[in-house]
C-alpha cells in the first residue's frame, strides 16, 4: 500500500513587501519542497500574527491580498496545495488558549523574539508575548511533520515541539511533534547595507521589484569591505557577491569576479542584469495574478473550507482529552 504523505505547513506574516530575503531564506523551501511532490503542503497568511504589527484595516485587507498573489506568484499552485488565512480557521485561536493554560510566563520570556520586541520597547502586546502559542497551534493543528521556515523562526517551531510534548504528557497522545527544515547554506541573506537584509531596516530589494528600483537598489549596494581579488590588490565586493551567490553559480561568478576583480560598477552592473533576468517572470506572473482579486479571494475561501476540515478535527480531539467535550 502506498505510504501516506507526509504533512508540511509554513506560514509569512501579511506585513508589506516580500524581499528577497525573505525569498530565499525561506519562501523558495515552499516551492522547492511542494514541487517533490511528497508533502500535503499547507501555506498560511499569518493575518492574525501580523495583527500585532499592522492596525489599520484597509492595510491588513490588502496586504492579505497582496501574500496571497506572492504565493502564487512564486509558484504555489492553489490546485496542488491548500493556500489559506489563519483567520479563517477560529481553531488557531481557540487552540492557542488552550496551550496558555498550560504554559508558563518565564518559558514566553526565554524567546529571542520576545526579548527583542522588549529590547526596543517595554510596552509590547500580549499578542507578540504570546506568539509562539498561536504559531504552535497553527503547526500542530495540521500534524504538520516538517516546517520550512528561515533560521530565525527554528526556536518557534521549537516552542511548537515543546508544546505538543507537554500536552501529551499532560493529556495523553494526541498532538505529532514537528520538526523545522531550514536551508543551512541560506542562513543570511545581506541588506544593501551590508545589515541582515529586513523590512525593518529599509535595506531591501523587493522579489517583484522592476527592472529600474533592482538598478537603483543595487548600484546602492555598500561596497567598503571588498575582499582581496586573485592579484592580492583589488577586491570584491562582499555584499554584492554574496546576493550574487544566490541566483548563480560559483564557477560562473568565480569567472566574473577574476575578469572583473576592482570594478565594483562591472560586478554591479553584472548582478542588476542576473537579477533583472531572475526577477522578471516572478514578477509578470504577479502582474496578471493581481488583475483578478476576486480568484484570490475564492482561492482563499476553498484554501480556508480544506484547512477548516483538518484543524477541527484536531481540534476536537485536544478538547475531548482536556475534559470540555462531554
Ligand atoms: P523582515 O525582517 O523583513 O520583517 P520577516 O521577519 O517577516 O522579515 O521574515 C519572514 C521570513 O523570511 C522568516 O522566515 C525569515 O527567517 C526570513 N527572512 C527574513 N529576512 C531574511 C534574510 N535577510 N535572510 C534570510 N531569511 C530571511
Ligand atoms: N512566525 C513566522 C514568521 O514570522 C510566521 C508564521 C506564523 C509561521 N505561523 C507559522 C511559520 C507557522 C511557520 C509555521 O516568519
Amino acid at each position: 500500500m502506498a505510504q501516506a504523505k507526509k504533512t508540511l505547513l509554513s506560514g509569512v506574516k501579511p506585513t508589506g513587501r516580500p524581499h528577497i530575503g525573505n525569498y530565499f531564506g525561506a519562501m523558495k523551501q515552499f516551492v522547492d519542497l511542494l514541487n517533490t511532490g511528497e508533502y500535503d503542503c499547507y501555506f498560511m497568511i499569518a493575518d492574525y500574527h501580523a495583527l500585532n504589527f499592522i492596525q489599520n484595516g484597509q492595510t491588513m485587507r490588502d496586504n492579505i491580498i497582496d501574500l496571497a498573489i506572492d504565493y502564487m506568484a512564486i509558484g504555489l499552485d492553489p490546485k496542488k496545495c491548500v493556500l489559506f488565512k489563519q483567520s479563517d480557521v477560529s481553531a488557531h485561536t481557540e487552540l492557542c488558549w488552550i496551550f496558555d493554560t498550560i504554559t508558563t510566563m518565564p518559558y514566553l520570556m526565554r524567546a529571542h523574539a520576545y526579548k527583542d520586541a522588549e529590547a526596543k520597547d517595554k510596552e509590547i502586546s500580549v499578542g507578540t508575548f504570546n506568539y509562539p502559542m498561536l504559531m504552535a497551534a497553527d503547526i500542530l493543528l495540521y500534524g504538520a511533520d516538517v516546517v520550512p521556515v528561515g533560521s530565525d523562526q527554528k526556536q518557534h517551531v521549537e516552542y511548537a515541539r515543546d508544546t505538543a510534548q507537554k500536552f501529551n504528557n499532560a493529556f495523553g497522545e494526541t498532538f505529532k511533534l514537528p520538526k523545522d527544515l531550514i536551508i543551512e547554506s541560506v542562513k543570511t541573506v545581506p541588506g544593501i547595507d551590508g545589515r541582515k537584509m529586513s523590512k525593518s531596516y529599509g535595506n531591501t530589494i523587493s522579489l517583484f521589484a522592476t527592472d529600474a528600483e533592482i538598478q537603483k537598489a543595487v548600484m546602492s549596494i555598500v561596497t567598503d569591505s571588498g575582499a582581496p581579488g586573485p592579484d592580492g590588490k583589488a577586491g570584491v565586493p562582499v555584499n554584492v557577491r554574496a546576493i550574487h551567490e544566490l541566483i548563480c553559480s560559483k564557477d560562473y561568478l568565480d569567472n566574473l569576479c577574476a575578469e572583473n576583480a576592482g570594478k565594483y560598477k562591472a560586478l554591479k552592473d553584472a548582478l542588476a542584469k542576473d537579477l533583472q533576468d531572475f526577477i522578471r517572470p516572478m514578477r509578470e506572473r504577479r502582474e496578471k495574478l493581481a488583475q483578478n482579486r476576486n480568484k484570490v479571494i475564492k482561492v482563499l475561501e476553498k484554501g480556508a473550507k480544506q484547512a477548516k476540515k483538518r484543524a477541527d478535527a484536531a481540534l476536537a480531539l485536544a478538547k475531548k482529552n482536556i475534559g470540555v467535550s462531554l
